[in-house]
This record gives structure tokens, C-alpha cells and sequence, in this order.
């Protein structure tokens, strides 16, 4: 007996996006297959449409979409989808966040012969990373006029924003997490508070730190402002050490972030968005937490540190 449309669409679309048998979506589509993005007008084939796929089912390992339901209308049909899966690998560059989520979708696509010949989707694997709280910095709305971080045309030399920011005076923090109960945590100077109430702040951290996965993994961060007497404490946290927690004493924060005794100021944030830009994520955080003494913070310019308790006031 011949299969229905939706029964051949329920086991190809099963065994293709639960199993990751890809060569079955062969068997619903025409030689002429094209998908169409309604975000992005991007056209694409079938091998494309198997390998994001694949893409997506590796950073999504238990993946499981379920075919709501099926509206079909004289060669034409609308596909209600949702999937959930738990992001536990690498997926568009972005490390495991080991954390559960729920996409919908509605493909609308047009049939030659019961197979589909084209079809219109509302909906890209980046969807994933946004219903887990990660976003491009692309993504933000722009107007036509804004330069996007892929236009290099009439930026300044590296050299010349190296020596802008050498400039600019900052203090120095260091930004730590837990790692399945180990302590993590690096040398920053890209933090800003961003608004009082509600207490917002933000860190911007290089993806090539070692610390970096399982700060992105993580819930929660700790962010502790390093005063004139911790020198020694940058340097470790500016390193590669293996331990740095070993050369340093600490209490856990509410939510476990590691809090580095003697700082002059620690807090503990909660993880809120992580913006992608190219080389840096920039995470966005709700402060959960503060604790502040009164000993001197450190001051950093150009490379070198010196003693805010030995300032001239203007
Ligand atoms: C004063 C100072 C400020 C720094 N600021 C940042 C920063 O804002 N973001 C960042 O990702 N790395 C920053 N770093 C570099 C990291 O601390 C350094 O690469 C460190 O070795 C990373 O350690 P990890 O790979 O073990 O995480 C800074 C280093 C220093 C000394």
C-alpha cells in the first residue's frame, strides 16, 4: 500500500533528525529540492539541509523533533514542528552548555508529486544557541547604516586601537567559575558595570581561555576586583597554571563561584546572555551577590599596575 505524505514525511523526518539517517529525507524530496530562509533568503539543497543536520544532532546528541501537526492544502502543506535536545558538544563554535532546550518551527512547502520541491523555513540552527541565552552581537537590531563586524572598511590600524587602549585606565578582576567542583578563573580588565538597578554588570572574555568553557557552561560567575597587595594574584590568574586556586585562599558564593579572600570587592552574578563577537564572548550578568571591604583596588595603564591609595585628587 502506498505511504500517505505524512507517513513518509513522520519516518523520514525521524530517522533523520532523531537518528541521524540523513540519506532517508532522499526518499521525500524531488532532484529539484530547494529550502529557502525567510530570515536569511539564503537557497539551499538537500546535502546542505543533511549536513546542518548532522551539525546540529552533534552539538545536540539526544535530539528529538516532533511533528505537531500537518496542514496540507491542494500541492502545498505547512509542517508544525517542535524539537528539544540537550546542548552537551560543540555546536557553531560554541562549547556545551549541557543544558535542556525547546524549539518550534513551521516549514511551508510546496509538493510535485508528493514529494517536496521547495520549501520555506522560518527558522535556522542559530535559533538553538538564542533559546539558550546566546546571541551574535550581529543579531542585535541594526539600521541599514550601522557597520557590521564583518565590514573592515575604514577601521584603524590595530596598532593604532593598541595604543587608544593603552589610554584608557582600568582596574583588574578576576573572573572565576567552578569546573565539576574545581576552581576556575582568569585575569580581567574587560569588566563594566552596566546599570544599578537592576544590578547589571559585564565581562568580556576571549574564547581561547582556558577557563572559557566552563565559564560558559556555568550558571553563575564570580568577578572580584584585586587590590594593591594582590600583584602576585594577577600574575597566577594572567597565566596558564594548571592550579591557580593553589596560591590563593577562597570562599565559594552563594551559587559555588569561587570569591578570592583579601580582594577589596567580589560579587556573584548570575549568567544572563552571552553575546558572541568574533574572537570574545561578552557576558551580560544580574548580580546576585557583592561583598566589599575597604583596602585600596589596584589601578592598571598600559601594561603596568599602580597604587590607588597614592592618587592626586583633581
Ligand atoms: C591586566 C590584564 C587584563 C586582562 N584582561 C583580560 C580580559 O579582559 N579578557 C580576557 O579574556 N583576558 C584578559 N587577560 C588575559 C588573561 O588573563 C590570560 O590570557 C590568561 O592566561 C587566561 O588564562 P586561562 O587560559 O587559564 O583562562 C588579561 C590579562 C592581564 C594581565
Amino acid at each position: 500500500m502506498q505511504q500517505t505524505f505524512r507517513e513518509t514525511l513522520d519516518s523520514t523526518w525521524g530517522a533523520a533528525w532523531d537518528h541521524g539517517d540523513v540519506a532517508a529525507l532522499a526518499s521525500i524530496v524531488t532532484s529539484d529540492y530547494v529550502r529557502v530562509s525567510r530570515s536569511s533568503g539564503k537557497h539551499a539543497g538537500l546535502v546542505d539541509l543533511q549536513n546542518e543536520i548532522e551539525a546540529i544532532r552533534s552539538g545536540f546528541p539526544d535530539l528529538v523533533t516532533t511533528i505537531d501537526s500537518v496542514v496540507t492544502e491542494d500541492d502545498t502543506a505547512a509542517i508544525f514542528w517542535t524539537t528539544t535536545g540537550t546542548h552537551t558538544e560543540t555546536f557553531l563554535g560554541v562549547p556545551a552548555t549541557n543544558r535542556r532546550v525547546q524549539t518550534r518551527g513551521c516549514n511551508h512547502v510546496n509538493l510535485v508529486n508528493g514529494k517536496i520541491d521547495r520549501e520555506e523555513v522560518t527558522w535556522d540552527g542559530s535559533e538553538l544557541l538564542h533559546s539558550l541565552g546566546i546571541r551574535h552581537l550581529s543579531d542585535a537590531p541594526s539600521t541599514s547604516d550601522d557597520i557590521t563586524l564583518d565590514d573592515f572598511s575604514g577601521e584603524p590600524d590595530p596598532q593604532v586601537m593598541k595604543t587608544f587602549n593603552r589610554q584608557f585606565i582600568t582596574g583588574v578582576t578576576v573572573v572565576t567559575t567552578q569546573d565539576q567542583g574545581a576552581p576556575k578563573g582568569l585575569a580581567v580588565n574587560a569588566y563594566a558595570s552596566i546599570s544599578l538597578e537592576p544590578p547589571l554588570v559585564m565581562v568580556c572574555i576571549q574564547k581561547t581561555s582556558s577557563t572559557y568553557p566552563a565559564l560558559f557552561a556555568a550558571t553563575h560567575l564570580g568577578i572580584n576586583i584585586l587590590g594593591t597587595g594582590q600583584r602576585e594574584t594577577i600574575a597566577t590568574f594572567a597565566s596558564k597554571s594548571a592550579d591557580k586556586f593553589a596560591e590563593v585562599d577562597w570562599h565559594a558564593g552563594p551559587n559555588g563561584s569561587p570569591l578570592i579572600d583579601g580582594s577589596p570587592a567580589s560579587l556573584e552574578a548570575e549568567i544572563r546572555e552571552r553575546f558572541q563577537a568574533k574572537t570574545h564572548t561578552v557576558f551580560i550578568c544580574r548580580v546576585r551577590h557583592a561583598e566589599v571591604v575597604e583596602t585600596p583596588p589596584i589601578i592598571y595603564k598600559a601594561g603596568r599596575f599602580y597604587d590607588s591609595d597614592d592618587l592626586t585628587q583633581l
